[in-house]
C-alpha cells in the first residue's frame, strides 16, 4: 500500500489527510484523525463512499463487471476449480497445491458431523418455521456445543471453529430441509465430496438408495463457488463489526446469516422466484415492469439491481448458463418461469428506466430457477447462500482477528433528536 496525502478545507482551516491507495480499485482518503483535528464526523449513511476496512481477499470492478477471489476471476475459478478448492483460496489467499487440497478435504470432511444433541434442539422449532430462522439459531447454538473453538486469541481454536462452520453448515442446512418436510435427518457420509453429500442429506430418505447426478452435484457446487464471498456486503459487514468486539465466531456468523435473510440481500432470490410466479406469463411483464418504475408503488424487479456492479453481474452470467445446463439435465424443456425471466430481463434491459439506471440482472435472478429445478424449496435458497457465504464470512472474519491493528467498530452519528430537557414529573404531563 503505497500513501501520500491530500488536504481539506473546513471553514478556514487546512488538514492534511492521508491517502491510500490499494493494489487496484479506488483510492481512500483516511479520516480517522479528522474528528481530532476539526471536531467533525464524516456522514455516509449506507456507506456508499466509505472502505470500512482494509481487506486483501475479494476485489470487484462494479463498473467492468468484475469479480476477482484473491486476484483469480470468478469465471475461470466457477469453471476449472471445485468449491472447497476456493474455500482454501479464501481462508488462506493461494490456491492449495494437491497435497494441501487433499489434507483441507479431509480436514473438512471430518467435521461434518454435529454434535447429536443437536438433534433435540432441532425439535424444539416448529415444523413450519422458516430455514433461516433455524440456521440463525442453530449456527448461534454452535457455540454452546464447542466450547474448545471458542477463544478468538487462540490460532489453534480460531482454525477449528473455521473448519467447524464450512464442514457443518450443509449438516445444518440439509437438517433445515428434512425437519420442515417431517423426514428423518440423514447422517453425512464423509466418502462422498461436499456438495454430494450435500445433496444426498437433503434427498436420501433411509427407504432407499440415492445415486447422487454428477452434473446437478457438480452445478451446485459451481452456483456455492459464485456465492463464496463478495467483499465488505451488508452480511460481511456485519459479521465484521460482531466480531470486531471480540464475540465467538459461530456468534459472528449467526449474526451474518441473520442479516442475509433480508430480501434486499441472500433473500433476493427467494423474492426474485416469489415475482416470477406471480408474473407468470410472459403478456404480464410490462405491467410489472411499469410498477417497478412508478416512484410510487415500493415493488421493485427483485434480482435487478446491485450497489457496487453498474454494469452486468459477472455471476449472473455463469448462474444463466447454470440454469440452462440443469434444466437441460432434468430434461426440463419448457419451464414457464424461465420465459418470463428471460423474456423481463430482454425487455428490462432495453428499458430506458432500467438502461439509466444502470440496472442488471444479479446472481438472483436465476439462482431461484435453477435451485427450484433441483428440487430445493423456495425458503431453502437464502440458507443455500448462507451455507456458501460462510466460508467468505470467515475468511474476512479471520483477516480482521489477525490484524494487529484491529479495534472494536463503533461508528458514530449525526443527531437530529431534542437538545438538552428537564424531566417532567407524571402528573404535570398533560
Ligand atoms: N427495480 C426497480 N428500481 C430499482 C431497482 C429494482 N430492482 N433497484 C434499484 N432501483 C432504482 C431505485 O428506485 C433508485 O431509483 P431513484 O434513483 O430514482 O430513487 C435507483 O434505482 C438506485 O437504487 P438504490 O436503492 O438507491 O440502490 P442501492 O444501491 O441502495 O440498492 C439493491 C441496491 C440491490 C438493494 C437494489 O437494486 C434492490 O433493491 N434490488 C432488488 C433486490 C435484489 O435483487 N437484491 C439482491 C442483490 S445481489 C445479491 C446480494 O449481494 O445480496
Amino acid at each position: 500500500m503505497t500513501a501520500h496525502s491530500t488536504s481539506l478545507k473546513i471553514g478556514d482551516k487546512v488538514v492534511d489527510l492521508p491517502v491510500k491507495e490499494g493494489s487496484i480499485g479506488p483510492a481512500v482518503v483516511d479520516i480517522g484523525k479528522l474528528y481530532a483535528q476539526t471536531g467533525m464526523f464524516t456522514y455516509d449513511p449506507g456507506f456508499t463512499s466509505t472502505a470500512a476496512c482494509e481487506s486483501k481477499i475479494t476485489y470487484i470492478d462494479g463498473d467492468e463487471g468484475v469479480l476477482l477471489y484473491r486476484g483469480y476471476p470468478i469465471e475461470q475459478l466457477a469453471e476449472h476449480g471445485d468449491f472447497l478448492e476456493t474455500c482454501y483460496l479464501l481462508l488462506y489467499g493461494e490456491l492449495p497445491t494437491p497435497t494441501q487440497k487433499s489434507d483441507f478435504d479431509y480436514r473438512v470432511t471430518r467435521h461434518t458431523m454435529v454434535h447429536e444433541q443437536m438433534m433435540r434442539f432441532f425439535q424444539g422449532f416448529r415444523r413450519d418455521a422458516h430455514p433461516m430462522a433455524v440456521m440463525v439459531a442453530s449456527v448461534g447454538a454452535l457455540s454452546a456445543f464447542y466450547h474448545d473453538s471458542t477463544d478468538i486469541s487462540d490460532p489453534y481454536q480460531r482454525m477449528v471453529a473455521s473448519m467447524r462452520m464450512i464442514a457443518k453448515m450443509p449438516t445444518l442446512a440439509a437438517m433445515a430441509y428434512k425437519y420442515s418436510i417431517g423426514q428423518p435427518f440423514v447422517y453425512p457420509k464423509n466418502d462422498l465430496d461436499y456438495t454430494s453429500n450435500f445433496l444426498r442429506m437433503c434427498f436420501a430418505v433411509p427407504c432407499e438408495e440415492y445415486k447422487v447426478n454428477p452434473v446437478l452435484s457438480r452445478a451446485l457446487d459451481r452456483i456455492f463457488i459464485l456465492h463464496a464471498d463478495h467483499e465488505q456486503n451488508a452480511s460481511t459487514s456485519t459479521v465484521r463489526l460482531a466480531g470486531s468486539s471480540g464475540a465467538n465466531p459461530f456468534a459472528c456468523i449467526a449474526a451474518g446469516i441473520a442479516c442475509l435473510w433480508g430480501p434486499a440481500h441472500g433473500g433476493a432470490n427467494e423474492a426474485a422466484l416469489q415475482m416470477l410466479q406471480e408474473i407468470g406469463t410472459v403478456d404480464r411483464i410490462p405491467e410489472y415492469i411499469k410498477r417497478a418504475k412508478d416512484k410510487n408503488d415500493p415493488f421493485r424487479l427483485m434480482g435487478f439491481g446491485h450497489r457496487v456492479y453498474k454494469n452486468y453481474d459477472p455471476r449472473a452470467k455463469i448462474m444463466q448458463k447454470t440454469c440452462h445446463e440443469v434444466l437441460g439435465e432434468l430434461g426440463i424443456k419448457d419451464d414457464p418461469l424461465l420465459d418470463v425471466a428471460m423474456e423481463l430481463e430482454r425487455i428490462a434491459l432495453k428499458d430506458e428506466y432500467f438502461v439509466e439506471k444502470k440496472l442488471y440482472p444479479n446472481i438472483d435472478f436465476y439462482s431461484g430457477i435453477t435451485l427450484k429445478a433441483m428440487g430445493f424449496p423456495t425458503d431453502m435458497f437464502t440458507v443455500l447462500f448462507a451455507l456458501a457465504r460462510t466460508v467468505g464470512w470467515i475468511a474476512q472474519w479471520k483477516e480482521m482477528i489477525e490484524d494487529p491493528g484491529q479495534r472494536i467498530g463503533r461508528p458514530r452519528q449525526l443527531y437530529t433528536g431534542e437538545t438538552r430537557r428537564d424531566y417532567t414529573p407524571m402528573a404535570q404531563r398533560k
